[in-house]
């Protein structure tokens, strides 16, 4: 990272800023010793342009449609790689070897049971509750049954936090799912993959032997990948604000999960099939596009738009071509995929869509594939939940092991009432 300087010209004074460059990106203006010499804070909600940390995990170029972990292309890892393979380069900076993948793959699924204490926690929840409320619940629990993993200040502990979490998701998103149908829970089985442990923790049955669909698997390992990690989004700077007062990774991770849970975020896969399963036909298309440009309206496309992609999302290029893997296989005629299908090619040969650059994102298509497999809607943000987690984990260790990391504190422009005299109850 070399360094320049720019100059800032506040009320007649200048002052020198250090420019930081990375190694690929936007260069980036050093405003950390600007209070301390101007008394003057920067004013950025949504920091939309503000940089909260350095990291070498992954790159986004919005504005062309590239997304790179430890660089390589999302089209690449999706094409190649396994979830594995994926959360190994996430958390070690390197594509792993043969041996390194087997031996990776082995400790993973060595940490896939609960602790059998917690299976009580998930009958403290009403049969209706959201998956999401029991991943919050349970993770944050987590914490109280591994205290052998949570001396944050020791490598060591962070590495079997990190892979107890990766490894234990499925297993507490399966169970969250056989819950809500009254099933009993299955134990993993420690001879399948990870996504295909998964599939049969989820619906697979005591009283059967499940047979794992290779082509179901791949399509659900692939949407892990696609969702594995996303740079400094909301759920992940959550993560890192919890971690950066020295808090425990399992709590931390539950934070991320609750961020997660917003429609606005991870919520929004399920907001898109809703969405479009209330279309519905192809000619109510129109109606919907005109609500969505109407200011009065609330109503928007969900699976449209992106903070960072003002061009079409990566992910959700691979995500389309998953969905016709899936729906052959499985031999469905989904009527919504026709609907996502229009919906797109319209939204995008629309003046407003065009002019604010408003392109499908990752949530447009995952909905139907995962409908198609057999998720609840309910279940959706459950499974981003469980695939950001390594994300989640990979930049929650960055954090830690840099040696120059801060507690988050952000500062406000007040614009509150000024001093004044406190009023007794009997005057006011
Ligand atoms: N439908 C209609 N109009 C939209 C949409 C949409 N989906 N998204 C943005 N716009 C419009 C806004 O109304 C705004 O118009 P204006 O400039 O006239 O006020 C303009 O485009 C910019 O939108 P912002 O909300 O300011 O953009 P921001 O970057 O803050 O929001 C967000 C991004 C939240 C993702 C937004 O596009 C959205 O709500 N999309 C739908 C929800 C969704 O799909 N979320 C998933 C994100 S991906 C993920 O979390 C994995």
């Amino acid at each position: 990272m070399s360094n320049d300087s720019s100059k800032l010209e506040l009320a007649g004074k200048d002052y020198d800023l250090q420019v930081m460059r990375g190694t690929i990106g936007p260069d980036v203006v050093d405003i950390r010793k600007l209070y301390g010499q101007s008394g003057a804070f920067t004013f950025d909600p949504g920091f939309t342009s503000t940089a909260s940390c350095e990291s070498q995990l992954t790159y986004i170029d919005g504005g062309k449609g590239v997304l790179l972990h430890r660089g390589y292309s999302i089209e690449e890892l999706s094409e190649h790689s396994s979830f594995m393979e994926v959360s190994y380069l996430l958390l070690n900076g390197e594509l792993p070897s043969a041996d390194e993948l087997a031996d990776f793959s082995y400790t993973i699924s060595r940490h896939t049971m609960l602790h059998d204490q917690l299976r009580g926690f998930y009958q403290g929840f009403r049969r209706d509750a959201h998956p999401m409320a029991i991943m919050c619940g349970v993770v944050g629990a987590l914490s109280a049954f591994y205290h052998d993993s949570t001396d944050i200040s020791d490598p060591e502990h962070r590495k079997i936090s990190s892979h107890r979490l990766i490894a234990k998701m499925p297993t507490i998103a399966a169970m969250a799912y056989k819950y809500s149908i009254g099933q009993p829970f299955l134990y993993p089985d420690n001879s399948l993959s990870y996504t295909g442990n998964f599939l049969r923790m989820t619906y697979g049955v005591p009283a059967e032997e499940y047979v794992v669909n290779p082509v179901v698997e791949r399509a659900l390992d692939r949407i892990f990948i696609l969702h594995a990690d996303h740079e400094q989004n909301a759920s992940t700077s959550t993560v890192r604000l919890a971690g950066s007062s020295g808090a425990n990774p399992f709590a931390c991770i539950a934070a991320g999960i609750a961020c997660l849970w917003g429609p606005a975020h991870g919520g929004a896969n399920e907001a898109a099939l809703n969405m479009l399963r209330e279309i519905g036909t192809p000619d109510k298309i129109p109606h919907y596009i005109e609500r969505a440009k109407d200011k009065n309206d609330p109503f928007r496309l969900m699976g449209f738009g992106h903070r960072v992609y003002k061009n079409y999302d990566p992910r959700a290029s691979v995500m389309q071509k998953t969905v016709r893997e899936v729906l052959d296989e499985l031999n469905l005629d989904d009527p919504v995929f026709e609907v996502a299908l229009q919906l797109e090619e319209m939204a995008l040969n629309d003046d407003y869509f065009k002019e604010k650059k408003l392109f499908p994102n990752v949530d447009f298509y995952s909905g139907i594939i995962l409908s198609a497999v057999g998720f609840p809607t309910e279940m959706f943000t459950a499974l981003f939940a469980l695939a950001r987690t390594v994300g989640w984990v990979a930049q929650w260790n960055e954090m830690i092991s840099d040696p120059g990391q801060k507690i988050g504190r952000p500062r406000q422009l007040y614009t509150g009432p000024t001093a004044r005299p406190y009023v007794p109850v009997e005057k006011r």
